[in-house]
């Protein structure tokens, strides 16, 4: 078998890099170890950046989204038993839509079936070779058939435990990481959100995040230990600690369901250094990963690709490995802004198990400050909404 882009991952990365070559008619193959059912299932991330929702729209894909997603002007961050309101449309002119990853996923995998171009589901021992040549290939097992796709360039969109990124030789990559002391607790609700923008609070006995997926499904996260067995929270123990964290001087509070779903995901901060090795081109979660508190990690993701997208679309129409060159420069520049404001969120809302009285009063000092100076309100709000690719580096 022969294709133009092997795609190794059928997350957002791997799904939009291929609608977006196929709007443009370079032909790839995407190699997923999981099943669709799986893949379709998996809930994540939520919040999706205007540049995000935009894309979406202008490749044909946003008309559940327009439909089911929700739009929000503003978030609230609490503390000390208050929550305060950041005006994003206001401040910035941008929104955000809450609009589940898995959907998107759902809404990139019927328009690939629909385009009648291929995803390889439940590919077992996937592995990439010939990586500094011009004929790469990946070889996978299908059903216990061995097979071999040979292509020009694979992009590795297979996430943070994926074999894209282990394959480069060592000594190429570096990677920067941070890896934070505590972890999220997620949990899916039967309940009805309580007020209609989410809450990102700051509370003594640790952080706490009200979202919501739909009118009728509330999305909830806790802090808690990286090493917390989810068998050792109870649904009425979920709920008294949300409940406890969440409730503030007003009395309000989220709306108490079944709980239809829960997890723990740990929390880290980590860049691969470049992104790209001979003909292999890393994207998403792949490539970085970046703790959850700024709801980023899907929309970088899908910057990477757009930006892979344009560049292997150069390839294909003048010849030019130009913009492919500087995939990595561009993108860097970009994802460490992201880095830094997510850290930065994380910093702020968390309960840091060695922080001293001193560190607990500047946290709270900065909440006060964002929650009162328009300069520093703006500051969150441009990044929330999400910051624009330098346009010069496009050129
Ligand atoms: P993924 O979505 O990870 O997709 C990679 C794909 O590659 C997967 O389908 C995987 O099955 C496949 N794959 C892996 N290995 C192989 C292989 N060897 N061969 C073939 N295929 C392979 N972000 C937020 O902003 N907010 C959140 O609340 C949030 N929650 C999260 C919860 C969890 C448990 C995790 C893991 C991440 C969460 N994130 C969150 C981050 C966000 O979901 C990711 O940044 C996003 O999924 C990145 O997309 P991606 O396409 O790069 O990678
Ligand atoms: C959601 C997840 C986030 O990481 C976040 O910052 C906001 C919302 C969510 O899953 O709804």
């Amino acid at each position: 078998m022969r294709t133009q882009v092997a795609i190794i991952g059928a997350g957002p990365a791997g799904l939009m890099l291929a609608h977006l070559l196929h709007l443009r008619g370079v032909e790839s193959i995407i190699i997923e170890a999981r099943s669709r059912e799986y893949v379709e299932g998996r809930v994540r991330a939520g919040v999706l950046e205007q540049g995000t929702v935009d894309l979406l729209n202008e490749t044909g894909l946003g008309e559940r989204m327009r439909r089911e997603g929700l739009l929000h002007h503003g978030i609230e961050l609490g503390f000390s038993g208050k929550r305060h309101r950041i005006d994003m449309k206001e401040l910035t002119g941008n929104a955000i839509t809450v609009y589940g990853q898995h959907e998107v996923v759902k809404d990139l995998i019927q328009a690939r079936i629909v385009a009648g171009r291929e995803i390889i589901f439940e590919a077992e021992d996937v592995s990439i070779h010939g990586l500094d040549g011009s004929t790469p290939i990946v070889r996978y097992k299908k059903g216990g058939d061995a097979h071999e796709l040979q292509c020009d360039y694979i992009a590795g969109c297979d996430g943070s435990h994926g074999v894209c990124r282990p394959s480069v030789p060592a000594g190429v990559l570096t990677t920067y990481e941070r890896d934070y002391p505590f972890g999220w607790l997620g949990v899916l609700a039967d309940a009805a959100p309580s007020q209609g923008e989410l809450v990102y609070m700051n509370h003594e006995r640790g952080f706490a995040l009200f979202s919501m997926r739909s009118p009728s499904v509330t999305r909830l996260y806790l802090q808690c230990s990286p090493a917390e067995d989810i068998n050792n929270w109870s649904d009425d123990r979920i709920w008294d600690e949300l409940l406890l964290r969440l409730r503030g001087d007003d009395r309000w509070q989220p709306n108490v369901g079944r709980i239809l779903q829960k997890g723990i995901t740990a929390m880290r901060s980590c860049v691969t250094e470049p992104m790209q090795f001979g003909r292999l081109l890393l994207a998403g979660d792949a490539a970085h990963i970046v703790p959850p508190t700024g709801a980023k990690g899907m929309n970088l993701a899908i910057a990477d690709v757009r930006i892979l997208a344009k560049a292997l679309l150069e390839y294909y129409t003048s010849g030019s490995a130009v913009l492919l060159d500087r995939y990595s420069q561009i993108c860097l520049r970009h994802i460490w802004k992201v880095q830094r404001f997510s850290w930065w969120m994380t910093s702020m809302l968390h309960q840091f198990p060695d922080a001293s009285p001193f560190d607990k009063r500047r946290q709270i000092a900065e909440l006060d400050y964002v929650t009162t100076s328009l300069t520093a309100a703006r500051s969150l709000a441009e990044n929330y909404v999400g910051l624009p690719i330098e346009s010069n580096d496009l050129l």
